[in-house]
């Protein structure tokens, strides 16, 4: 049985009735024609789905639409306008940041949201002390560990946001 759900997305809301069941990654795509959040391997594992909801970062594909409601949720359509978003577009297409495309919406949500979350000074397995002002290239790959590229494009993804972090 369908369900009332409101949601906000970039800024805008909407009113849907959807199957409890149905994923955020799944209500964007289909519902809302916000494709450019990508399913990758649809279980958690590969951060293609990555929005942010409230600034942090999410796998889409594990949150149920109905359980997002009150958050604000931010996808890749919306990171042009974005304060850091916009910047780290600019920088992933400066340093080939990508090779087929498919895992770059979900690595730039979660570079905008880890980067929040570096300032803010939570550390990370690799620098359990992280100052704010050290990003290392150990750091971003750690950090950023979430988001596979089955291209490999990992050099020019560490680069980009190396430059955005400085
Ligand atoms: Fe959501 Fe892979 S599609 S983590």
């Amino acid at each position: 049985m369908n369900v009332s759900v409101q949601l906000r997305v970039n800024g805008m809301s909407y009113e849907l009735e959807l199957d409890p069941r149905v994923s955020l990654l799944d209500c964007l795509r289909e519902h809302l024609g916000l494709t450019g959040t990508k399913k990758g391997c649809d279980q958690g594992a590969c951060g293609a789905c990555t929005v942010l909801a409230d600034s942090q970062r999410i796998n889409s594909c594990l949150a149920p639409a109905v359980q997002c409601e009150d958050m604000e949720i931010t996808t890749i359509e919306a990171m042009a306008a974005h304060e850091v978003g916009g910047r780290v577009q600019d920088a992933f297409l400066a340093h080939d940041g990508f090779q087929c495309g498919y895992c770059t919406s979900g690595q730039i949500c979660s570079t905008v949201a880890m980067l929040a979350e570096h300032r803010a000074g939570m550390p990370s397995a690799v620098s359990p002390e992280a100052s704010p002002a050290a990003l290392t290239d150990a750091e971003i790959r750690e950090r950023m560990a979430g988001n596979l590229c089955r291209c490999g494009a990992y050099n020019g993804i560490v680069a980009a946001i190396r430059e955005v972090a400085r």
